[in-house]
């Protein structure tokens, strides 16, 4: 097997799918288009919710994209792991009542398995279907010729995709045997096993119902197809790396805040987190920013701020001073501008941006983590463990310090916040704001 590039992948992904008579579309905005249920584009599937509900005519029945993805739910793993980030591209084909199960199956195993394509040894891969998908087993077995004990049968909790409300349906995955190497050694280990030795590369999900997102679900007018890929993920596999951060694009903005802090990765496990943090979130803050976000109190502009500020914060921890966050977004956008050209289309708008934010930040940030410490001991010497409300207002107003980051950063340590104290506070500073 070759060492694809991410880049190349992507655009292998995208090609082989061409073959197969889908229409490849760019990525879709990460602001959600008249879809009230998302902050964020999460997945590949959701910019599309009309076409697989048979609302809206699609361009094609058979479509392929690479689409950008925010996920924040796990915010607070990242860094820590090596597996968690905000920011992931998932590759798709996506049938809106056209071809199902069969072709759905065949191709994904061709473009993995394929010399022609990616590659990837047959023995290492091992599908799974929903427990009760007897079409999908049989497809595995008789069709792809997958012996009966490597094809897993999975409950709901890990074979029947739904985020929300929305189309969804039970899906067949792929996993990826990454060696002995990787596994946690139980006895239990196996396809399925939650740590890295398994790997779930492909998702197919036979998309044949809408929930309302209380575990209520109708039959959709269609049968659809909706793949999702994590590109990074597959990215692991095929260079054979430990984890996302060790990939090409990844790689080269790891390298450049090393280069800028003057660390080593690897050589210090405190660093290590930031450095992993920092190479996530200005990713997730580039793609953002390139689609029109801007930095605020509310909404996506406050996830963006907050994603800025962590980042920014990090870079502290690493020894960096001064303002370093649009020299790595301009690394993010060198990485990725062959498969996203509105970056580099953008980028002295998405550099000012960040720079601007960053410099807000910046005038307040070292006053204000010096705040905090003595905050800090004052609540050691009152033998308190909350941060008052009152307190966590004054970081945020006075020192632009997001609500969540006071938090983290007192997490950290032992300590929490006071939300509804802080709240209130809010509260009483809106009403004044009204009144005046
Ligand atoms: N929409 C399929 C997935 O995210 O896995």
């Amino acid at each position: 097997m070759e060492k694809y590039g991410v880049n190349q992948l992507r655009e292998m992904f995208l090609s082989f799918f061409e073959t197969k008579g889908h229409l490849r579309l760019p990525s879709f905005s990460l602001i959600p288009q008249n879809d009230a249920s998302l902050l964020l584009i999460n997945s590949g599937m959701a910019p599309m919710k009309p076409y697989f509900k048979g609302e809206q005519e699609p361009p094609r029945h058979r479509v392929c994209t690479c689409q950008k993805c925010i996920r924040t739910g796990d915010i607070e793993n990242i860094g820590k792991t090596a597996r968690h980030g905000t920011y992931f591209e998932m590759l798709g084909n996506f049938s809106f009542g056209d071809y199902f199960k069969h072709e759905a199956i065949a191709w994904s195993w061709e473009f993995l398995t394929s010399p022609e394509w990616v590659g990837l040894e047959a023995d290492r891969l091992y599908p799974s279907v929903y427990e009760s998908d007897d079409e999908a087993w049989n497809i595995w077995h008789d069709e792809i010729g997958i012996p009966a004990e490597k094809i897993f049968r999975f409950g709901k909790e890990d074979n029947f995709w739904e985020h929300g409300s929305g189309p969804c349906g039970p899906c067949s995955e792929i996993y990826y045997d990454r060696g002995e190497k990787y596994g946690c050694g139980k006895p239990t280990c196996g396809v399925g096993c939650d740590c890295d030795r398994f790997m779930e590369v492909w998702n197919n999900v036979f998309t044949q119902f809408e929930s309302d997102g209380h575990h209520n679900y109708t039959e959709l007018k269609q049968k659809n197809i909706d793949t999702g890929m994590g590109l990074e993920r597959l990215a692991v596999v095929v260079q054979n790396v430990d984890t996302v951060f060790d990939i090409d694009t990844m790689k080269a903005i790891r390298d450049k805040i090393c280069e800028i802090a003057g660390v080593e990765y690897e050589t210090d496990a405190d660093k290590d987190v930031s450095i992993r943090l920092i190479t996530d979130h200005i990713r997730s803050v580039t793609f953002m920013t390139s689609d029109g976000i801007i930095p605020s109190n509310e909404g996506r502009g406050y996830v963006l701020r907050r994603l800025l500020r962590r980042a920014a914060r990090h870079g502290r921890l690493l020894g960096i001073e001064g303002l370093f966050l649009a020299k790595l977004a301009k690394t993010v956008i060198d990485e990725s501008k062959d498969g996203y050209p509105e970056l580099a289309e953008k980028e002295e708008y998405i550099l000012k941006v960040i720079t601007t934010e960053e410099e807000k930040f910046n005038k307040t940030i070292d006053q204000g983590l010096a705040i905090l410490a003595d905050m800090e001991d004052e609540l050691v010497k009152s033998g308190s463990k909350t941060l008052s409300g009152e307190n966590v207002f004054k970081l945020y107003d006075t020192y632009g310090f997001p609500v969540d980051l006071t938090t983290e950063i007192l997490e950290e340590k032992g300590f929490s916040v006071d939300e509804e104290g802080f709240k209130k506070a809010m509260e009483v500073q809106k009403q004044t704001a009204r009144n005046a």
